[in-house]
């Protein structure tokens, strides 16, 4: 059977990675969480206490190494061979990642090393730009998506269950700021790709929307 690229964009919290983490099981496919790699950069500038600059930045993305490593359920993502899973996921990192992302220097960077991961096929690889600048030959692409609301509820839960208090009101506000800086930036905006299937999951359960994507996997294998 042929191995295909399967690209899954959409805004934050639409449930991309938590689906595309299910459907590369399913298809005994790899798994590239390429926001992880942004905000891997977002982190080690944030480390080096350095003034935002696109060279700064742009700097950092040439230089690093990013890594996935899969066991448990668990991706666990390491820079130059540290494991950063936990740290890239702080609010820290969130509120500065799509600054980073936006930068040209950045992005060619991490397009390259997403491009040299994937182009063998046998991957799903969610992002922002993977069907529209990455792969745009991919097999099958998806564009999920869901409600501010809802997207920012589930965010909540997430968080509370790994004990992080937040109120949801300022989640859903960072959630929609996020939202507007990647689908409003100039390099690589977020938007659905013309030959992407739309999917809303706001109403629908993690089954049923990881059960419609592997369907429409089968019908391109
Ligand atoms: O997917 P996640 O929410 O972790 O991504 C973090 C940020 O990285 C996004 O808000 C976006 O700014 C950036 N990103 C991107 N292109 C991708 C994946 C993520 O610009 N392919």
């Amino acid at each position: 059977m042929k191995k295909i690229i399967i690209a899954i964009d959409g805004p934050a919290g639409a449930g991309k990675s938590t689906i595309a983490k299910k459907v590369a099981a399913l298809l005994g496919y790899a798994y590239i969480d390429t926001g992880a790699m942004y905000r891997t950069v977002t982190l080690r500038f944030l480390e080096s206490g350095l003034p935002f600059s696109e060279e700064a930045v742009t700097a950092i993305a040439e230089k690093i190494s990013i890594t996935f490593r899969y066991g448990n359920g668990v991706n666990r993502v390491f820079a130059d061979g540290e494991e950063v899973t936990d740290a890239i996921r702080s609010l820290e990192v969130s509120r500065n990642v799509s600054k980073v992302a936006a930068v040209g220097g950045v992005r060619t960077a991490m397009v390259a090393a997403q491009r040299k991961i994937g182009n063998q096929g046998g991957v799903v690889m969610d992002g922002r730009d993977i069907g529209t600048v990455v792969f745009p030959q991919a097999e099958l692409k998806v564009f999920l998506t869901a409600s501010v609301e809802e997207r920012a509820r589930r965010r909540y839960l997430e968080l509370k269950e790994k004990g992080t208090e937040v109120s949801l009101e300022d989640l859903e506000q960072r959630i929609a700021q996020r939202d507007a800086l990647d689908e409003n930036r100039e390099i690589s905006p977020l938007r659905c790709a013309e030959d992407a299937r739309y999917l809303d999951s706001t109403s629908l359960t993690i089954d049923q929307v990881t059960e419609k994507i592997a369907a429409m996997a089968r019908e391109v294998l």
